[in-house]
């Protein structure tokens, strides 16, 4: 083997091994790591303006909008439910789908309810739901 063959060798073998820990550490189980329903995590209270048109589509009984992480869903005259978006999986980001009703995540077809239950897995942890309260125009959820 000649130099220029050794050092081409050795520069290919180097990026090798400098690039492993990388690709390792980006396939490592962190990724299960993730915790539904965290007991820790911060209460954050949602205020929704019903009179605002950002929110006209609660104006009917089985509208729905997303406001951050959470879903709303109108299931009565002055009913709603508030879910969170984060899958219980791996913490994709789940949506609503029309033509089955359900709750779906992208990313490994967990199915949920519009209630937040567990439909189909790979997840087996409900959505995290909030308490929704109303007062006039006004939703507060919790
Ligand atoms: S992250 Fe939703 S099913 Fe895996």
């Amino acid at each position: 083997m000649d130099r220029k063959e050794f050092i081409k060798k050795f520069a290919y073998g180097g990026s090798i091994l400098l690039t492993a820990p990388v690709i390792l550490s980006a396939c490592s189980s962190d990724d299960d790591d993730f915790v539904p329903n965290d007991p820790n995590e911060p209460d954050t209270d949602l205020t929704i303006d019903l009179s605002s048109s950002t929110y006209s589509d609660l104006g009917t009984i089985g509208g729905f909008v997303y406001e951050g992480n959470i879903m709303i869903f109108r299931t009565g005259e002055s009913t709603y439910l508030a879910i969170s978006k984060i899958c219980t999986h791996q913490g994709c980001t789940v949506a609503y789908n029309h033509t089955s009703g359900d709750v779906l995540c992208p990313c490994h077809s967990s199915r949920f309810t519009t209630a937040g239950a567990v439909v189909s897995g790979p997840a087996t942890a409900s959505l995290k739901t909030y308490s929704v309260q109303k007062n006039g125009d006004i939703l507060t959820i919790s």
